[in-house]
């Protein structure tokens, strides 16, 4: 029993997208469930490119959700449920993609419409390139979220897997750890 129990009673819906930075997204998960939060991992189509549902599924001890479209047996649609049932969505790492999407108020697939659907306070941890990252657009994105009362956490920099070094890095699984406990506390 891990004596940090200081998400005991949480529901933490965390957003995985296609980023190289993926595989972190599950130190991430383990630490949330360690610290009694329950988690229910939605990935993107491009986010399973990188990483196995089944990581995810083993460390959060819930299903793994992606497709829209799958789970339409039940009554209420799992993007809805999901939304409903969040105190809180994360989406680490988070694609240049995907935060357009976001900006755009685009719900294409399960996790921009779970994002769409949700009242519960959304913290977004982008990684990518450092290119992409100075890109005006991305900027005026994260601007536009911002300014939304959407919680931005990094991204830092660093060394980044496409050899670059700049800003770009996903945050430590630290840094997201407190922002998230900060949010919930309030
Ligand atoms: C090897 C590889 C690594 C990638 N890493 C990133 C990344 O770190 N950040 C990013 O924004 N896009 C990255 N991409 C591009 C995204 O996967 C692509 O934009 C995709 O459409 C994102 O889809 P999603 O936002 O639905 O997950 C990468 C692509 C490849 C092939």
């Amino acid at each position: 029993m891990n004596p940090d129990s200081s998400l005991a009673g949480t529901t933490i819906i965390l957003g995985v997208t296609g980023s190289i930075a993926a595989y972190k997204a599950a130190d991430l998960v383990s630490k949330l469930k360690q610290r009694g939060g329950e988690v229910f991992a939605v990935m993107t189509l491009a986010a399973r490119e990188f990483i196995a549902p089944l990581t995810f599924e083993t460390l959060s001890g819930n299903p793994v959700y992606t497709d829209l479209f799958e789970e339409q047996r039940q009554f209420s649609p799992v993007h809805i449920s999901l939304a409903e049932r969040a105190d809180l969505l994360v989406i680490a790492p988070a694609t240049a993609n995907f935060i357009g999407k976001m900006a755009v108020g685009l719900a294409d697939d399960l996790l921009s419409s779970a994002a769409m659907a949700t009242r519960a306070p959304i913290i977004i941890a982008p990684a990518m390139n450092t290119s992409m990252y100075e890109n005006p657009i991305v900027q005026s994105n994260i601007k536009k979220l911002s300014d939304m009362g959407i919680t931005f956490i990094g991204p830092e920099s660093g060394y980044l897997a496409c050899g670059y070094e700049g800003k770009g890095r996903l945050a430590s699984t630290d840094m997201i750890l407190s922002g998230i406990e900060e949010i919930l506390r309030t």
